[in-house]
């Protein structure tokens, strides 16, 4: 199975995401349009990306009641998305409301969804202390995958740390997409868990989200290169 490398066009605007994939000569990546750039350029944005070929993670972290969901689901669905995803804090209602929009909304597609357990940027304390959810942030990690595994969908985002926990308990097949990679010489920047691609694909993740590793390399094509090859197990250098 190739694994997937997913690139965050983390841009304020088209303009700046055109720059950028023009280091990659056309070729066809794997791209993650989050909320500033949809917020900024709207849906408009995703069609553009499908349409030159791109593969689409639309990370919009959808939470609401599962009427909404399903509603909008079905609007994202129509824009050729290839994965995109929901709070699991939601509840299950709500992920197979999501679900079935989505897949409606595809109409015959299957694309990919999945589901936010905890931020990596919540801390136990603060989960227990703001959010007043009494568990290990493990547990809850756990139970809120599992209710995302039982509603149907295909996996969830999560730390690398938390992979092989949810290897252990869900299979291989189910997703575990994983930003917080950095190669060794980066900078961490706002992370604060950060793992290499290697140690990511040995933990067990089954995507990796690559941005500012990526896109504010002086050389983003020959990043993203040295990265995929980590990341698939082939050595270089
Ligand atoms: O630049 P960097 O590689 O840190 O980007 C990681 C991407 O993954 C960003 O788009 C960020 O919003 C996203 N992300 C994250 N942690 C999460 C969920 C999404 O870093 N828990």
């Amino acid at each position: 199975m190739q694994k997937s490398l997913i690139v965050a066009l983390d841009f304020a605007g088209k303009e700046d995401v055109q720059e950028f994939l023009a280091h990659f000569g056309g070729e066809k990546l794997y791209v993650k349009v989050g909320m500033e750039l949809f917020y900024q350029e709207g849906p408009g944005i995703v069609e553009y990306l499908v349409a030159e070929g791109h593969e689409v993670f639309l990370d919009l972290k959808l939470h609401d009641i599962p009427n909404t969901v399903y509603k909008a689901m079905k609007g994202l669905g129509k824009l050729g998305v290839g994965m995109t995803n929901l709070h699991a804090a939601g509840g299950k209602d709500m992920m197979k409301a999501g679900l079935e929009g989505l897949m409606e909304g595809a109409s015959g597609r299957r694309p990919n969804l999945i589901a936010v357990t905890q931020l990596t940027s919540m801390s136990e304390k603060r989960m227990q202390e703001d959010l007043m959810i009494n568990a290990p942030l493990n547990e809850v990690v756990l139970h809120y995958a599992r209710n995302a595994f039982e509603s149907g969908l295909d996996g969830v985002v999560c730390s690398s740390l938390e992979a092989t926990m949810l290897r252990e308990a869900f299979g291989v097949q189910f997703k575990k997409v994983t930003p917080g990679i950095r190669m060794k010489e980066d900078s961490m920047d706002d992370q604060q868990r950060v793992v290499t691609p290697m140690d990511a694909r040995i933990f067990g993740a089954t995507e990796i989200v690559v941005g500012r590793s990526i896109t504010r390399a002086g050389d983003p094509r020959k990043a993203y290169e040295t990265i995929i090859q980590q990341w698939q197990g082939v050595e270089i250098g």
